[in-house]
């Protein structure tokens, strides 16, 4: 960092935002494998919140690194740096007063901690999605599972890189036993108090 920079406190708060917005801004951030079911959940709830005036948006590993991220592959040095910009900039939506949802692979224990710690504990919620690779691999929806087993993907997350396991989440949804309603339900009951002003 430039020692020549320095941060401006702006006149217009966080707190000032979320009083506007009538919410607290806090960030749920989805963890899982590929084919687990994050996007679908936090696609689902995040029309819940939506439809209860919360004022949200959702970050989707796939859809940034179309622009800000496209730089970036799958090596880990590059997820790194993806989990890295993508915790950035939900920092940036969550100052902005905003209930962020963010649904990336993260499959590295070091740096979803990173992005947690750049928050207040009330303020970051972890949420695993938690199904087996037997079950991902047998959903193969963009079958992408099918080209990592032949070689034609390399560094495939649970196939040939590896996926920790969150220890302590907040919150596990495991989809090879709950529809996405009971995934949803399940995270509105935990959050709903987070969100309240
Ligand atoms: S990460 O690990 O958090 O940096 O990954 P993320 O940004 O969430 O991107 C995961 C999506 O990229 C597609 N894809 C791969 N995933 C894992 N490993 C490899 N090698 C890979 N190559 C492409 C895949 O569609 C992932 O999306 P989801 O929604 O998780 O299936």
């Amino acid at each position: 960092m430039n020692k020549n920079i320095k941060w401006h406190q702006t006149a217009v708060t966080k707190h000032d935002r979320e009083q506007l917005n009538k919410h607290k801004g806090i960030v749920l951030w989805f963890t899982g494998l590929s084919g687990s079911g994050k996007s679908t959940i936090a696609n689902a709830l995040e029309k819940n919140l939506y439809d209860m005036l919360i004022h949200t948006y959702l970050l989707d590993g796939d859809n940034i690194r179309y622009g800000v991220n496209k730089n970036l592959g799958f090596s880990s040095k590059d997820r790194k740096e993806n989990i890295r910009r993508i915790a950035e900039i939900r920092k940036l939506f969550v100052d902005a007063g905003i209930v962020v949802l963010v649904a990336a692979i993260s499959p590295f224990k070091e740096d979803r901690d990173a992005a947690r710690h750049i928050f207040d504990k009330e303020e970051f919620i972890e949420i695993y999605v938690k199904c087996s690779l037997e079950e991902c691999e047998k959903r193969d929806p963009k079958g992408l599972y099918k080209k990592a087993r032949t070689g034609e993907i390399k560094e495939f997350t649970g196939v040939t890189q590896p996926y920790e396991e969150p220890a302590n989440p907040d919150i596990i949804v495991d989809t090879t036993k709950q529809n996405i309603n009971q995934s949803v339900n399940l995270i509105m009951s935990f959050i709903e108090k987070r969100i309240k002003l």
